[in-house]
């Protein structure tokens, strides 16, 4: 038997424990009541226990008056003792427990809402769910149930202990076999519970995963008929979890049997022991029995304790998953200097991104100039780059290579908050909240703002149009992530958020593509209105939209190939040229 792979007392461990106790700190005297409430859990059945040998010998065989009296009233003392003891134990275990939850499921929260975008990629979602809904559970009630059980059966166990010494201590001597067949029950089952309670918690986020994924793309699975395939793939992962419990149902089982049948040995050999000539004379029915029930009680005690490692370790897996987490690094944010407001005088400086897990550069070496309060248009065919040139600019990523100069400043002396606080965005996959129109437009910082400004901003993006004739105006929900919107209006939405907020830097990535020709002309009137006085990026596939931007960057694998204004780069007759001419000819063909 090697005990260092068991690992649960080395210095790792104890590092776990130690920071989970932290969690605990605050509840002590919670914990401490509980604690005393388990105390008279175990302690009044043993008391109880004790009492079996005078009801017996002085009871019913010689009807001793005195204790025809009070006994009556000590058993009901006892188990009241022991009755609150168990609502105080429960009680109070379930409180610091609950507590413990809510203190482990804020914390792996906000780790998320600081690790760097690109951890998200790196790992499914459903892992992520799972920590919060399943693992973190795991910790608290693992780790409350372990201390639960280590006191209460503990004191059961010393208290029968000490009951059948007191009775019989020859007869108690047999009872010293049962060590080492229980010591080594119980490594065996500890050792098992860990590996499989962390391939459990695995297959929990898959689950997790599975159900996101199938939920999320409802109408894909049945447009395509993926029933059968998401079917198929859900029962897999749950298959594996059903699996892995029921190793788990088996390992406790068969320690339970085999405890079982080690106390049945010890019972064996009391009862041989007890009924040898010579021993027999000196023991009064009421001691055998008295020892016999000590046993008995016991017994249940003792395979608790044996599994309780098995609930530890349930918890250090659980523990160690989480802790690993919140230990991740936070996105970086070593800048000093606090932006109040930018003046959007912006520089790419050889800019190149290679994406985590992926071995091809996403750019190559961009390096560009824009000028405070101008506009310049990203164009280039699909996985050119240039959604990952704008993604560096609230440092959803960091360049590998490069630098990005803002107002004459190396972009990481800025602090990051400071630096996000400049910047207004509509993506290319425009996400909103489950809350009403006026808390998605007057989003996260911009919470504040006055149901006037709210409504103007609606205006010039040309969303209220559509939120008037909503039931109750901006004040309507939109449903989750915004399902009850149409595309086009969710992108207008997204315009009004940036109209709002007012920074001096703008990117807009395909901010137009989800609208008609129309409502396209109207808000690119708003947007014309609002690029003005601030350093815009755009990104557009339909070129009539960026005709007038200052210069327009044409990016081909990562590069920039060409840059100019319009006039410019058809005069020049290149790539923009090109894709100019086929894009006025098919709406040439369109309208005619
Ligand atoms: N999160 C990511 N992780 C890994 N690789 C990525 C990631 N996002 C983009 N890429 C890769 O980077 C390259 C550039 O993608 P990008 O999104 O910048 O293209 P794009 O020019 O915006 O295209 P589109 O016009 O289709 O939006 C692509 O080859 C893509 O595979
Ligand atoms: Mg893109």
């Amino acid at each position: 038997m090697n005990a260092g792979k068991v690992a649960l007392w080395d210095a790792h461990t104890w590092g776990i424990y130690k920071r989970l106790l932290g969690y605990t700190r605050r509840y002590w005297a919670v914990g401490v009541i509980a604690i005393l409430g388990m105390a008279a859990d175990g302690g009044g059945l043993a008391a109880f226990t004790r009492l079996l040998r005078p009801m017996i010998d002085q009871l019913f065989a010689h009807k001793d008056p005195y204790l025809i009296f009070w006994m009556p009233i000590w058993i009901i003392a006892i188990f009241s003792v022991r009755g609150v003891g168990i609502f105080l134990s429960t009680y109070g275990m379930a409180y610091v427990g609950r507590n413990v939850v809510q203190a482990i499921q804020h914390d792996v929260f906000t780790t998320y809402l600081r690790l760097p975008a690109a951890f998200f990629g790196g790992e499914p979602s459903g892992q992520q769910v799972s920590r919060i809904t399943y693992t973190s559970e795991q910790v608290a009630s693992a780790s409350t149930d372990a201390l639960r059980t280590v006191v209460t059966e503990g004191i059961t166990v010393i208290g029968m202990f000490y009951v059948m010494l007191s009775t019989s201590a020859y007869l108690t001597l047999v009872l010293l076999v049962m060590v080492p067949p229980v010591a080594l029950i119980a490594t065996v089952v500890s050792r098992r519970y860990r590996q499989i309670s962390r391939r459990i918690q695995g297959s929990m986020g898959s689950v997790t995963g599975a159900v996101e994924e199938s939920v999320g793309a409802h109408r894909e699975v049945r447009v395509y008929g993926g029933q059968q395939r998401e079917t198929e793939r859900f029962d897999d992962v749950t298959h594996r979890t059903r699996r892995l419990n029921l190793k788990i149902a088996a390992t406790n089982a068969s320690s339970s049997t085999a405890i079982q049948t080690v106390a049945a040995c010890a019972l064996a050999a009391l009862v041989w022991l007890g009924t040898r000539p010579g021993v027999i004379d000196h023991i009064s029915s009421g001691v055998f029995v008295q020892v016999l029930t000590a046993m008995g009680a016991m017994l249940p005690s003792l395979k608790r304790l044996t599994n309780v490692q098995a609930n530890i370790q349930r918890g250090m897996s659980a523990a160690e998953d989480l802790f690993a987490i919140m230990d991740t690094p936070a996105e970086i944010d070593r800048g000093t200097i606090e932006l109040a407001r930018a003046r959007g005088d912006l520089r790419f400086e050889n800019v190149r991104l290679t994406y985590p897990r992926n071995d091809c550069a996403a750019l190559r070496g961009v390096t560009l100039d824009c000028a405070p309060g101008t506009v310049t248009a990203l164009v280039g065919r699909s996985g050119s780059g240039k959604s990952s040139l704008v993604s560096l600019l609230p440092r959803f990523y960091e360049p590998s290579g490069g630098r990005i100069v803002l107002d004459g400043e190396n972009y990481e002396n800025y602090t990051l908050a400071s630096l996000r606080r400049q910047i207004a965005w509509v993506g290319q996959n425009v996400v909103l909240f489950d809350d009403t129109v006026a808390n998605n437009i007057a989003y996260g910082e911009l919470a504040g703002a006055s149901e006037e400004a709210i409504v103007a901003a609606a205006t010039a993006a040309n969303a209220m149009e559509f939120i008037a004739r909503m039931p109750q105006g901006i004040h309507s929900p939109i449903g989750e992530a915004g399902n009850q919107l149409s595309g086009g209006q969710r992108q207008r939405i997204a315009i009004a958020r940036a109209i709002l907020k007012n920074a001096p830097i703008l990117v807009l990535d395909e901010a137009t593509s989800a609208l008609d020709t129309e409502s396209e002309h109207l808000i690119q009137q708003a947007l014309d209105s609002l690029m003005q006085h601030r350093t815009t990026l755009v990104i557009a596939h339909r070129l009539s939209t960026i005709e007038g931007a200052d210069q327009i960057a044409v990016m081909d694998a990562g590069r920039i190939v060409e840059r100019g204004t319009h006039a410019e780069l058809l005069a020049r007759g290149g790539q923009y040229a090109a894709l100019y001419r086929m894009q006025f000819h098919d709406a040439d063909t369109e309208g005619g």
